[in-house]
């Protein structure tokens, strides 16, 4: 199973609820709908609409950030794992490089996970290395890293994604040559599998993907699918990504 994940990030209105419109025609007459999964992170204010919307069919919610507690807590505007659900998201991605930069830990982002899962919602759980960390060669510890001090081999795996954005392909354009992408998911799956034993969850790629580049990512098959910022935001180039994908 492959997924097409759009991150709206701060975009959308109700009326942008037509993009995924055209998205799911799209999915329900394409002959490959069976082998991959749509799933869209919308802000905040709109998930309730969107769930509601799809109920039934086959675009799935998930929130983009969720807070570090469980049900309730005086914190402002904060928006917590057991809120999320109680409008029907299903998933949320979590360790998302904006976040990190403003501010989530290590320590705060395992809370995430492990809160978000007790509320039987599906993570998202991005990584990713930065400029100077590609430069100095220090890629693969720095994914090491930021996964074995979040993820536990008591969290359900199968409730896990992960999701490889190197920050300094996000919205850039540019993005991971095909060997340096292989080898980087291979090294991925490896520690999963060291925290996991045996078999890895699903690892995804994102960072300025869209309907020309893909082509390139179509002949890594150790990558499971994609998160896609920018191009999600448009339905054609969503569709034109998955299209090309399986053509
Ligand atoms: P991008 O964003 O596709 O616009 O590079 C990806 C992301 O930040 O999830």
């Amino acid at each position: 199973m492959k997924y097409f994940i759009g991150n709206w990030k701060m975009f959308g209105v109700p009326r942008s609820i037509n993009i995924l419109n055209k998205i799911n025609s799209f999915r329900s007459r394409d002959k490959n709908r069976n082998k991959y999964r749509v799933i869209i992170t919308p802000p905040y204010t709109l998930i309730e609409s969107f769930v509601k919307h799809f109920r039934n069919k086959k675009i799935m919610i998930g929130s983009q950030n969720c807070y570090q507690k469980d049900q309730f807590s005086s914190n402002t505007a904060a928006v917590s794992p057991y809120m999320i659900r109680s409008v029907g998201a299903k998933y949320t991605l979590v360790g998302h490089s904006d976040n990190r930069s403003e501010g989530d830990t290590d320590l705060m982002l395992r809370d995430k996970v492990k809160f978000a899962l007790r509320n039987n919602l599906k993570v998202i759980f991005c990584i990713g290395e930065n400029k100077s960390q590609k430069k100095n060669n220090k890629t693969f510890s720095t994914l090491r890293r930021q996964l074995t001090k979040v993820l536990k081999k008591e969290f359900n795996k199968k409730n896990i994604i992960v999701a490889y954005e190197p920050i300094w392909s996000i919205g850039t354009g540019k993005i991971p040559n095909q060997k340096d992408l292989l080898k980087t998911s291979i090294h991925i799956k490896k520690v999963l599998k060291t925290i996991f034993r045996k078999n890895s969850p699903a690892v995804l790629y994102g960072g300025s993907v869209d309907e020309n580049n893909i082509d390139m990512f179509r002949e890594i098959k150790e990558i499971d699918g994609f998160l896609i910022g920018g191009a999600s935001k448009s339905s054609k180039k969503f569709i034109d990504i998955i299209k090309n994908y399986y053509r």
